[in-house]
């Protein structure tokens, strides 16, 4: 099959920024085909797949028989799972083993996994020989709704998350959403925290919708209200609502990106608080959404916040997170 036709098979939305466009490809099946997709971009035929060590034995060896199918030479480079290898040290063994690999400047990174991998991989693109290109592959819901759109790539210092980095757009980003399939339910809520962010800020039509959807169940991605298409159309939806932020703001410098912090101030005190153990990022935003819509209901009469009709979210422990949540902030704004 030619690789339009593919291309058909999958959705598609496009990132357009000031001198930069690139295509997110959305559907099921897609890591079967990324050889093809790569084969349409990149005329060097060798390549880096970066991923953590939980994810890397999923998907790689799919990955890997895909590009090596197309004419490329990927080299793996897996390393530990979790935010505790966003260091410049692994940016280092990172390049160290891309060197060794014989990767030049025409190569290209692939950053196979969550957001971790995500950011880790697209600061090792930004600076291998002063800047390689960069696909991602997105693996969990928060990376494909939300890191992997906007270029912002980095590391942690001691002294703080994501201190080091730098603005480095992918090429492309495909989002295979079977690859949800084996994540676990906490990661997948907390994904969602990300996607209610995205209804509060900016569709108000896209939560009422998500009142119907019951918490993600990822292993049965295929059935019931939130099935696979209904899942790729609001991945879609969430993609399309961050990357027109961040298309009018860059370079976070005009205060228009910083919408998308909309809960992340009381949330990052949270996840402090938690020593970054207790509560994963997505469920600390979803206490920072309820907080700040507390405090904007309670204060400031937000007006959209009205709009949004929070009277229909019941409270039901099926509902999404941030949804109770913001239920339960309207409720204590009444006391
Ligand atoms: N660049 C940005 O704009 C941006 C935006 C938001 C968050 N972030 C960053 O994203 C990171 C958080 O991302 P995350 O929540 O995806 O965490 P993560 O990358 O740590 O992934 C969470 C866990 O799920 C595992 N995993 C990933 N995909 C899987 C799959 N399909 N099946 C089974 N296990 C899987 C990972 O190995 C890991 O253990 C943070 O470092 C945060 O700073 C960046």
């Amino acid at each position: 099959m030619g690789s339009d036709a593919i291309e058909k098979r999958a959705s598609s939305t496009t990132v357009s920024l000031d001198k930069q466009r690139y295509r997110v490809l959305i559907g099921t099946g897609l890591l079967k085909q990324i050889g093809t997709h790569a084969r349409k971009r990149f005329a060097r035929k060798t390549c880096a797949i970066i991923s953590d060590n939980n994810v890397a034995p999923l998907f790689a060896r799919r990955l890997e028989k895909s590009l090596v199918a197309a004419g490329f030479r990927p080299t793996l480079i897996t390393i530990p799972a979790d935010e505790k290898s966003k260091t410049l040290e692994q940016v280092g063994r990172i390049c160290d083993g891309m060197i060794a690999a014989g990767l030049d400047r025409q190569s290209f990174v692939i950053g196979l996994g969550g957001g971790v991998i995500g950011d880790i991989s697209g600061f090792v693109a930004a600076i291998y020989h002063r800047g390689i290109p960069h696909v991602q592959i997105p693996t969990t819901l928060l990376a494909m709704v939300d890191s992997s759109i906007g270029g912002k790539t980095g590391v942690n210092m001691r002294d703080g998350k994501n201190l080091i980095g730098a603005i480095h757009h992918p090429l492309l980003v495909i989002d295979d959403v079977d690859a949800l399939r084996t994540l676990s339910r906490r990661e997948f809520n907390q994904g969602f925290a990300e996607i209610i962010k995205h209804a509060v800020i900016a569709d108000a039509k896209m939560f009422r919708t998500l009142q119907s959807w019951k918490a993600g169940d990822p292993p049965s991605l295929g059935s019931g209200v939130a099935g696979a298409p209904a899942l790729q159309r609001l991945i879609k939806r969430n993609i399309q609502i961050k990357s027109r932020i961040v298309a009018k703001d860059e370079r976070d410098q005009i205060g228009q990106r910083a919408l998308l912090n909309f809960g992340h101030t009381v949330g990052h005190a949270i996840e402090r608080a938690g020593g970054y153990r207790k509560f994963l990022h997505g469920e600390a935003l979803s206490l920072g959404i309820v907080a700040a819509c507390a405090i904007s209901i309670k204060r400031l009469d937000c007006r959209r916040i009205n709009e949004i009709q929070l009277s229909i979210f019941s409270g039901d422990s099926s509902y999404p997170q941030g949804c109770r949540g913001i239920s339960c902030a309207r409720r204590s704004s009444r006391q």
